[in-house]
């Protein structure tokens, strides 16, 4: 069977993931710093006829990532899947910007996944090959948060270098990039920015937020054999708020 780490896994987008990817065949191992939500999600997962491993977690510890790749080793063998979920905000304006603030962000959003793919690789070649998944975001084209569009734009750059040195061990490294989600992380955003959720509703051509399932189904989709031949590339699950508006006199002239 098929192994999928997926990081962030007891998290909106990490958790609807592993369900999707469970659903798809895998055995999916989910690794989170919450421990009572995840293996609240995996308990979940195998109650409905998947298989499913919990992980407890910090990644940002020293070492945390190479003991997690060497226990997947040691208990499945191999790796077909890593899918770099768990992320973290902070740090929003230059003036604002705390040094350790930055660094945990970037640490987690960018170090982390580059971590993740040089301990998986050795044991994904061995498999066979796979799919390496980034979780960016929207940002990247919109500059919103120093520290946080800052790791994923580096996250895209990174998805790029991989796809191109892992490609020839058939191991396809893509991202994807979700625009403003209706899940828990941006609770505090909107309990500060109350028109932020309407905006985004209104930007988007399909006049709705996402959900963890629309990122989810992006996710499965380049985790799986029908994704075989892209690499290199960025998904955008945004409902089309990823595109420039449509100028108003060209509104009036349609
Ligand atoms: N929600 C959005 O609007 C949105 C939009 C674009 C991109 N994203 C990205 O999607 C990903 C998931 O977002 P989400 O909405 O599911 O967030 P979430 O907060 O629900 O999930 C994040 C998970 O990561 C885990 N985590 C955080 N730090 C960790 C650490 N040091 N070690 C182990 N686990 C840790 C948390 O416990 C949590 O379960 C993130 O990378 C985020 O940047 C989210």
């Amino acid at each position: 069977m098929q192994v999928a780490l997926v990081t962030g896994g007891a998290g909106a987008v990490g958790a609807a993931a592993a369900r999707m990817l469970a659903a798809d065949g895998f055995h999916v191992v989910l690794a989170d710093r919450a421990i009572d939500r995840v293996q609240g999600i995996c308990s979940e997962i195998v109650d409905a006829g998947g298989e499913a491993a919990a992980e407890p977690v910090d990644l940002l510890e020293n070492g945390a990532v190479n003991r997690l790749i060497d226990r997947l080793a040691e208990r499945f063998g191999r790796l077909d899947c890593v899918v770099n979920n768990a992320g973290m905000t902070g740090a929003p304006r230059i003036g604002e910007v705390d040094l350790s603030v930055w660094n945990a962000v970037l640490a987690l959003n960018l170090t982390v996944p580059m971590l993740l793919a040089q301990a998986a690789h050795p044991l994904m070649k061995r498999s066979g090959g796979g799919s390496i998944v980034n979780v960016a975001s929207r940002v990247y084209l919109a500059g919103t948060g120093v520290a946080y569009t800052s790791s994923k734009s580096g996250l895209i750059g990174l998805t790029r270098v991989l796809a191109v040195q892992l490609g020839p061990d058939n191991i396809r490294v893509n991202a994807v990039a979700p625009s403003f989600l209706n899940t828990p992380f941006n609770e505090k955003i909107v309990a500060e920015n109350a028109g932020l959720a309407r905006s985004f509703r209104k930007m988007s051509p399909l006049g709705r937020l996402g959900t963890a399932e629309d990122v989810a189904g992006a996710i499965a989709f380049l985790a799986s054999p029908r994704a075989s031949f892209v690499t290199g590339d960025i998904i955008h699950v945004c409902g089309g708020t990823q595109l420039a508006p449509q100028p108003t006199a060209f509104d009036e002239a349609v």
